[in-house]
């Protein structure tokens, strides 16, 4: 391998203790402890596990959190009265509701009902809007954990070509915003499964953006000489997990490259806890 490695865990444990520091100040400042409301429906096992992170990190980090378990017979009216319970709550700052949300419930309907004032996954249209004009409220947690390994790796967005595999609302799209901005300057291009010659779109990136949730999508010689390659993918194979990009390949011709897991991953739970405090601080009048 000829890649060097983008350590997420490494740039991740920087940023929490940052915000470790950051909200024991805000503490001591306003007697206010910043609070996480998650709420997980049902019991799908990987979100019950990524839940059970974001937890740990809060408790790690001295921010409280609350996790709130429904059964996955909730019924929409149940979940929309607990998101207003918690939106009305004001000892609680940010609310997560984690996805996917079992299929009989409107996740949108849900998402939208969040106060945006406590939207630390930045999914409410509000916050999406905001980040699309360039002033925004919360920064979309693995959009902003990627824009962050960039920065901590020295690799420069400034008019380089940058390709994005995927164009969810949780990152592909927001991602392009985040780069689109002023100060990233980046000129981006999304690709999605209609996308024609696909391969040859990767091949012309000198940042690689894979986030479509297939294993091994983004194959090494889809990879220019020198890019930079960020996996997004978190995918269960078997008994491993494997990321969006056929990883020893690709690191054979990149400069630099994140590894899965323990690459994007943990800058997200990062990320999160960085807009908690923020939504706090937003609560108590201490940023506008
Ligand atoms: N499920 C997978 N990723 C996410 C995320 O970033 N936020 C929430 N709420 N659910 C998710």
């Amino acid at each position: 391998m000829t890649a060097t490695l983008i350590d997420g865990k490494q740039i991740s444990a920087e940023c929490r203790k940052e915000t470790a520091a950051s909200a024991e100040q805000f503490v001591n400042e306003t007697g206010v402890r910043p609070h996480l409301a998650a709420v997980l429906v049902g019991d799908d096992p990987a979100s019950q596990v990524y839940v059970r992170n974001k937890e740990l990190a809060c408790e790690r980090a001295g921010l409280q959190s609350t996790l709130h378990r429904l059964p996955a017979e909730t019924t929409q009216q149940e979940l929309l009265a607990l998101v207003q319970t918690l939106n009305e709550d004001v000892s609680v700052h940010g609310i997560l509701v984690q996805l996917p949300l079992p299929s009989h419930l409107n996740s949108t309907q849900i998402l939208d009902a969040i106060t945006p004032l406590k939207d630390v996954d930045a999914f409410h249209p509000e916050n999406v809007g905001r980040l699309l004009q360039g002033r925004p409220r919360f920064l979309p947690c693995t959009p902003a954990g990627v824009m962050k390994m960039l920065e901590v790796s020295g690799t420069e967005t400034a008019g380089r070509r940058v390709t994005i595999v995927g164009r969810s609302d949780i990152v592909g799209k927001p991602m392009a915003a985040l780069l689109l901005q002023k100060g990233a300057d980046a000129t981006v291009t999304i690709c999605h499964s209609r996308t024609a010659e696909i391969a040859e779109e990767c091949r012309r990136a000198e940042i690689l953006i894979a986030a479509v949730g297939i294993p091994e999508f983004v194959r090494g010689d889809w990879v220019r000489p020198g890019a930079v390659i960020i996996d997004v993918g978190i995918n269960r194979v078997g008994d491993r997990l494997a990321g969006d990009v056929e990883f020893a390949a690709a690191a054979e011709r990149a400069a630099a490259i994140t590894p899965v897991p323990g690459g994007v991953g943990p800058m997200t739970i990062a990320m999160l806890l960085q807009n908690t405090l923020h939504a706090a601080r937003l609560q108590h009048g201490f940023v506008s």
